[in-house]
Formats: C-alpha cells, structure tokens, sequence
C-alpha cells in the first residue's frame, strides 16, 4: 500500500483550503505549505519587523560553529512510529494523549546527549519544546499537556538546558507552530475567534520558553500551517522574542526570513556574496526525525560527514538530529555515527570550523573547505598516490597532507594543481585532508580550462 508521504498530506490540506477558497470563505491566511517557508531563499528583509540589525554580532558564533545537534523528543519516542505517527495513523487524540501517561525519561537523559553532542565536535543543540503534536516539554500555565502534570512530573527543557551548558554548548529551541491538540489549531484558518485565542496562546508559550531559561542562543521555529506570518502576527511574535532574548537568532519558519534559511534533508547554500543570513542544513540519521523503531536506513558515518563538509563549504550550518527513544536514550547506530565523526572531528574540526564560503567546487573524489587563502581538500574516495585540482586559477605556494603532517610535492601548471607523494591508502578512512596554502583566495574556473587547454591529436 501507498504510504501517504508528509508532503502528499500537506497538499490535501492545501487543496481543502483552496475548496473553502472557491466557496467564498476568507482563507487568506490559510493554505501556504510548510516547505514555501522552510526553504523561502529571500535575501531582502520585509516591510516590518523581522530581526534586529545587528545580525553579524548574534550570528559570529554560529558561523564558527557550522556543527550542532538536533533533538526530537516527545510523546512520539513513545509511540516509537515516527513523530507525524498521530495523523499517519489516524490516532484519535484521546488515544494519543494516553502517551502523556507513559512518557518518564531516565534521571540525566539529557546529560548524555550533551556529551555525545560535545564529543562529536558539535557546539549547539537545538530541542523539540513542542512539536506538532502540541505536547510541551517545558512547564506553562497555559495548558495541562505539559511534561510537569504529565507523567514526567518535572520540566524536560530545564534539565535540557542544563545539560548543555554544563557541556560549554550553546542552547536551542525548536517551537513548532502547527499544533494538532489545541482544538483552535487547524479551526484558525477560518474561525477569527479562534484565530484570536491561538494566537494568543502560541504567544504566551513562546514568551514562556523564551523566558524561564536564561539565555537562549537559538529559536528554531517548524511548520506554520494553517497561518501566514501575518495571520500569526509573526513581526510581534519575534520582537518579543528579542525583546526578551536580544542576542538570539531565529530562524525562517514563522513567515518571516529571520535570521538564517532552513534546507531540509538536502545540502543548502552556498552562502551569496553580501547576505548577513546564514543558512542551516537539517538532517536525520535515518529516515525519521523522532524515534522509529522499525527504520533502519542509517547513513553511514561517511555520508555523514560528508554532508557536514558540504554545508561548510557552502558558509552553511549542519544540524544533525537524534530521535532518542522514551527513556531517552540515543539508539545505538546514532551514537555510533556520531562517535565516529567525533574522533574525525578532534583531528580536523579546525577545517570545518569557522570555515568561509569555498569558490572552489569540482572534484570527483574530494569536497573543499577555506580559511582564507588556506585550502582544504578532504579527499573521501581515495584514488591513489597522487591528487590533482582542474582549473584552480590560484598559485600555490606549499601542501601538506593535515591528517599526518607529511609535505606534498607541488606541480601547477595554469590548468592543473597535482600533488605527489601521497600514500596508496588512505590515511584516514573518512576523509583525509590536505591542506594547500594559496598566494590568494584560491578560486577554480573549469570553464575556462575546457576553453583554453591546447587540445590536440585528431
Ligand atoms: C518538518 C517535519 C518535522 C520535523 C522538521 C525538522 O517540518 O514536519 O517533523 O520536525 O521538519 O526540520
């Protein structure tokens, strides 16, 4: 049977929406799809408030970062079927809400995935408060669908929050806007009154996170359906957050382009030359961001990697998500994954971090990150003793391979950068790097090698 895909689901909602639309009813607000504002690429800021100008201050620390972790954890773990299972499934929301009644973390369940995150090489987290199931992990006067008057009987956020700052990791939260518990949660579109109470309550739990915690260094808000950014008064929304949090950045998911654009399940970028937003990939280890038991299609640390490299080289983000299980320990192929790129990351994070946007793209074996006039080639197919650029337009002046310290020899011709020397295996299994000094911002231009090499013998 067919499996009806999140994206199919949203378009059938589209299409209620526009039927309400042909039958004269106001549905102005209503009908946008979560992925026109996950992916919204705008680089002019709107008309209003979106965020404060001084983004180069908030987001310095994140652009050095360029590694963090995402958490989806919920009533969801439980069920253990994916975190859309209650509307995948049908489940009524009686049934669902029997969830709240089970869901009992482990003491220092949060303490463990800080350290994995540390020891991985990342610098941030970012946890689901609320997903779009409309549980709160955190504690408000708003609603008793809450982790403290559930069975968890305490604040799930808090100890989170704890847990990462006591690693030295920056803190974030992800707030999705859709929510399918609050009954005024899809009758908003049409219903003002509903619109009204909603709004107002998806204010008040923002203001609450927002404010219980201290500092916070990210919000990262999901899935604005069934509203616009105008229908969520989303320039009120987050002048209050900056109101309460002034060194914050958020993110692109409210209807407004924030602080940084969110690809989901691709690589983004790259980053446009003048543009102060940043841009984070997000990505899941298998196919689910919360905790399916039965999805075993595991990347492997390779690919993983990989990604993590593309996004820096792209002046981009990687946020790679757990879906930890009920008691919220992480499944073992995650922490597997990542403990593997942990230790590639000890060696050659100084690659990755702080890494600007790389002009130099083309390769078949290796992806490139920059510092400057510093070129790393992370070579992750390893095709033998000697490696070579096309087109790199840039003399350079010295190399060596990163990962063991040994010198390569240089021969550069104006179409081509070949480096001797090398061992037959490579050095590292994940990705060996060689770092390659350039006179100047290294740049490659493979169109105008294939213009101007002599070609020769018909
Ligand atoms: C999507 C999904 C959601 C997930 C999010 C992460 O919007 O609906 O389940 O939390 O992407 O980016």
């Amino acid at each position: 049977m067919k499996r009806i895909s999140r994206r199919d689901y949203l378009k059938t909602i589209g299409a209620g929406g526009a039927a309400l639309a042909a039958s004269g009813i106001n549905v102005a607000c209503n009908a946008r799809q979560p992925e026109q504002s996950a992916e919204r690429p705008s680089v002019s800021e709107p008309v209003g408030f979106n965020t404060p100008p001084n983004r180069p201050d908030r987001i310095a620390w994140w652009n050095q970062a360029r590694f963090g972790m995402f958490i989806h954890f919920g009533l969801y773990s439980v069920h253990a079927r994916h975190e859309w299972a209650m509307e995948l499934e049908g489940i009524p929301v009686l049934e669902y809400m029997k969830l709240g009644k089970r869901f009992d973390p482990k003491p220092g369940f949060a303490r463990a995935w800080a350290r994995l995150a540390k020891q991985a090489g990342m610098k941030y987290m970012v946890m689901t408060t609320k997903h779009h199931e409309g549980f709160c992990n955190f504690s408000t006067d708003l609603t008793t669908y809450c982790a403290p008057k559930q069975a968890p009987g305490r604040d799930l956020v808090k100890e989170y929050v704890e847990a990462v700052r006591e690693e030295g990791l920056r803190v974030g939260f992800y707030y999705s806007l859709m929510d399918w518990h609050h009954p005024d949660g899809a009758r908003c579109a049409t219903d003002p009154a509903a619109r009204q109470r909603f709004v107002a309550y998806t204010h008040g739990l923002v203001r609450n996170i927002m404010s219980q915690y201290g500092k916070i260094d990210v919000l990262w808000y999901d899935v604005d359906w069934p509203l616009s950014a105008e229908g969520w008064q989303s320039h009120k929304m987050n002048r209050m957050v900056f109101d309460l949090q002034p060194e914050i950045i958020v993110n692109n998911r409210n209807g407004l382009p924030g602080d940084f654009s969110t690809p989901e399940q691709h690589v983004g970028g790259p980053l446009k030359k003048g543009d102060t937003r940043g841009w984070e990939t997000c990505m899941t280890m298998n196919d689910s961001w919360g905790f399916n038991k039965g999805d075993d299609n595991w990347k492997s640390p390779k690919t993983v990697l990989r990604d993590l490299i593309h996004c820096a080289q792209g002046g981009g983000n990687y946020l790679l998500n757990i879906g930890p299980m009920e008691d919220g320990s992480i499944p073992g192929p995650s922490v597997q994954i990542l403990t593997a790129v942990g230790k590639w990351m000890e060696k050659h994070g100084d690659t990755i971090y702080g890494a600007e946007r790389c002009q130099v793209t083309d390769s078949a074996y290796a992806a490139f990150t920059r510092k400057g006039n510093t070129l790393y080639m992370h070579v992750d197919f390893w095709p033998g003793d000697w490696v070579a650029i096309g087109g790199l337009r840039t003399k350079v002046n010295s190399a060596r391979i990163l990962t063991t310290g040994q010198p390569m020899k240089v021969e550069q011709t104006e179409f081509q950068a070949k480096f001797t020397g090398l061992p037959a295996r490579s050095p590292d299994e994940l990705a060996t790097v060689l770092e390659i000094e350039c006179d100047s911002e290294p740049v490659q231009d493979t169109l105008w090698e294939r213009i101007n090499k002599p070609r020769d013998g018909v």
